[in-house]
């Protein structure tokens, strides 16, 4: 899902009278994520706050946190983005949610080119039980399964994007355990400018909407390890340059996440309670 902007939250309080999903089931069925009117577009990218703790840009976001690559070297195109991660636990809690993913062009696009290439793992947890779901997502269409690929806490999962076109992508997904994977070959939605600009990748924990922003959950710290991207021209893109993001909730002060670039090839995103 994309960065939130103040006309998202416009239209996500309308639909914040709707019933809450009874079940998992239901949730997993009905869940959209929003895409955002074109116009807003400009409003998305928060402005940065400060360098001074870090020698990487940091900038705040009210539903996203972790690192993003804002644009690929001059000329170039994102075409490749993997990372590793192990699924987390995630705290007691009567309803609580958090969404880790991998993307191509959440942080960047153009008015012509507006599709969002992701896929991840949502973490619920409701009256003290946590579910996950292995998902995958070509703005603007809706979210899809992975069928027969039941995630639990701990798994180790790389995911491996890869856009042959903007038009069209491959997702891998690797239990890194056991070496099984699944792959998913998309097209861009059958939608107006739906195809991807391929101007920036991201790792992200994000505290999505589902009838309003769903209560951040404590999942603890997130590690990816194995982070990289790839150009169309073959350069190899690593996290030195990337700009960090914090979760910062509406209405907050503090921010809700710490993260860190920890090398070329991994960065962590910790729960601040
Ligand atoms: C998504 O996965 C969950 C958990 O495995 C399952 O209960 C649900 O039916 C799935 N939804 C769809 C649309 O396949
Ligand atoms: C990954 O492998 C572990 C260890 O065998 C297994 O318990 C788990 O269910 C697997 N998860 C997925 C998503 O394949
Ligand atoms: C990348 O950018 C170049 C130049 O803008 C373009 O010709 C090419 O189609 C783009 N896509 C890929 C996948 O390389
Ligand atoms: C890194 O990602 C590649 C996929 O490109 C995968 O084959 C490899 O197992 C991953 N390595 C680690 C240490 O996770
Ligand atoms: C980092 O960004 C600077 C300024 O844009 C650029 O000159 C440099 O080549 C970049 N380094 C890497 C490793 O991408």
């Amino acid at each position: 899902m994309r960065l939130i902007s103040t006309l998202a939250f416009g239209f996500l309080a309308l639909t914040s009278a709707l019933a809450r999903p009874s079940t998992f089931v239901e949730r997993a069925v009905r869940r959209g994520r929003p895409a955002l009117p074109a116009a807003s577009l400009a409003e998305q990218k928060p402005s940065p706050v400060s360098a001074a703790s870090s020698a990487h840009p940091t900038t705040r976001s009210s539903n996203w946190a972790g690192v993003v690559l804002p644009s690929p070297p001059q000329g170039e195109n994102f075409t490749v983005v993997q990372g590793t991660f192990a699924v987390p636990a995630l705290a007691p809690s009567s309803y609580a949610a958090a969404s880790i993913w991998v993307g191509v062009d959440g942080w960047q696009q153009s008015a012509d080119a507006q599709g969002l290439f992701q896929a991840g793992v949502d973490c619920w947890v409701e009256d003290g039980e946590t579910t996950y779901d292995a998902w995958y997502e070509w703005v603007p269409d809706g979210s899809y399964n992975f069928t027969g690929f039941a995630v639990s806490a701990g798994d180790v999962l790389t995911y491996r994007l890869v856009a042959a076109s903007e038009r069209e992508g491959t997702i891998y997904v690797e239990n890194e355990t056991t070496g099984e994977a699944v792959t998913r070959l998309l097209a861009a939605p059958p939608l107006a400018n739906s195809q991807l600009a391929l101007q920036s990748v991201e790792w992200i924990m994000e505290d999505f909407f589902w009838y309003g922003q769903v209560p951040l959950a404590n999942f603890g710290s997130i590690h990816f390890t194995n982070t990289s991207a790839k150009t169309g021209a073959g350069t190899t893109v690593g996290l030195s340059n990337a700009t960090i993001i914090d979760l910062v909730l509406s209405g907050d002060d503090e921010p809700r996440t710490a993260t860190t670039i920890d090398s070329d090839s991994s960065a962590t995103i910790s729960y601040v309670s």
